[in-house]
């Protein structure tokens, strides 16, 4: 498919560099999968799966055995999208906070993935998990200029090496969990991408690492002319999210995918997540309960992070349970992360009709 690409920045991730500088967001629990994220890659894009929580909908899965059927399910994953997109670029999005984050990053490189973006805390050990990968190129997910600075700083200082991206996500309009602890910060003008974004890049430009780390924006951006002001602020790539969860190769039940359609401004709220942050989700019925102080007494169902209010002490609910029946498509009983564009979702798009949008 020829699109036309001039004037588009060029996306270097380390040995990988896709036609077009957009990676679709890794969205879990298995929102983007093998088919939404090889429809991405081989669209020219990069075509993220979310490793999070795939044992759920795999045959490995006998109700017992959840960590070794996830790392089963990313490969099966894996090869899945590469089947699609045999010379696209394909990425696993992994979470610091799970437990079994370690086995999700050797799974990864095992099964073939191109790029790990790793975000929900602070991937500090990542290059040393994937040493024996060195074709892997590693994207941590930062929200300020502080961790930037960690990231690159911790990595030479420990490993000699350096992230070979950084995915800049700020609150204000980003789904899923947002990368601040408190829910006042998440309005904050001070972590918008326009105040973010300059401010990451100049620090890369004085380290001399503007060329070797490309920064890519992600939040909101919803057309081609959003992904252009990023652009024109120093942004080299963007990542976008809930545009990608209402495509027809979305990896999720119609039903979820219905949701966003339907969804309009005012149904989208801010909650205070299991793991401790704040998230931006839709208010179905479940969501409305927990707000009102409604607590959930359903069991844990896999022990899957390594800090969870609901383990702790069952103040919150079970994120899995809840992302797997958003999956599902149960509105009554589903988590249903988007980001706060969700409004804009009109019908259920194909990949290449996206891609059309914003590279003709
Ligand atoms: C349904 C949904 C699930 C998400 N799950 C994850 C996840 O598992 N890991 C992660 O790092 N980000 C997750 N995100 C964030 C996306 O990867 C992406 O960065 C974000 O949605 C970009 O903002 P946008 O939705 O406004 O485009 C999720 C977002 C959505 C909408």
């Amino acid at each position: 498919m020829n699109r036309e690409i001039a004037q588009l920045p060029q996306l270097r991730l380390g040995k990988h560099t896709p036609l077009y500088p957009l990676i679709q967001g890794g969205m879990g629990v298995k929102i983007s999968g093998p088919r939404l994220a090889g429809a991405v890659a081989r669209a020219g894009g990069v075509g993220t799966i979310a490793s999070v929580g795939l044992a759920c909908d795999s045959p490995h899965y006998n109700g017992r055995n959840y960590f070794e059927a996830n790392v089963l399910a990313l490969k099966d994953a894996l090869a899945e999208a590469r089947a699609t997109a045999p010379d696209g670029v394909i990425a696993v999005n992994c979470m610091v906070a799970l437990t079994d984050y370690n086995d999700h990053i050797r799974a990864a490189c095992e099964g073939g993935a191109d790029v790990i973006i790793s975000g929900a805390g602070l991937p500090l050990k990542l290059p040393e998990l994937t040493q024996d990968h060195p074709d892997v190129a590693l994207v941590p997910i930062v929200s300020s200029l502080k961790a930037a600075q960690l990231m690159v700083r911790r990595w030479q200082k420990s490993y000699g090496r350096l992230p070979d991206g950084l995915v800049v996500e700020t609150p204000l309009h980003a789904g899923g969990h947002l990368g601040v602890t408190k829910a006042e910060q998440v309005m904050d003008p001070a972590f918008s991408l326009e105040a973010v974004i300059p401010e990451i890049v100049a620090y890369l430009e004085e380290e001399g690492l503007g060329e070797s780390i490309p920064v890519i924006a992600a939040g909101g951006i919803w057309t081609r002319s959003d992904m252009d002001g990023l652009f024109a602020l120093g942004a080299r790539g963007v990542q976008l999210g809930t545009i990608f969860a209402c495509t027809e190769e979305c990896d999720a039940s119609p039903r979820f995918k219905q949701a966003f359609v339907d969804a309009k401004e005012e149904d989208v709220v801010l909650i205070k997540s299991p793991v401790g942050i704040p998230g931006r989700a839709l208010k179905t019925p479940f969501i409305a309960r927990y707000l009102e102080g409604d607590v959930e007494s359903s069991p844990c169902i896999a022990n899957c992070l390594t800090h969870c209010s609901y383990k702790k002490d069952r103040q919150s609910f079970c994120i899995a349970q809840a992302l797997i029946d958003a999956f599902k498509g149960n509105w009554e009983r589903g988590l249903y992360f988007c980001g706060d564009n969700v409004s804009r979702c009109k019908k259920i798009r194909t990949v290449d009709d996206i891609f059309d949008e914003f590279f003709k």
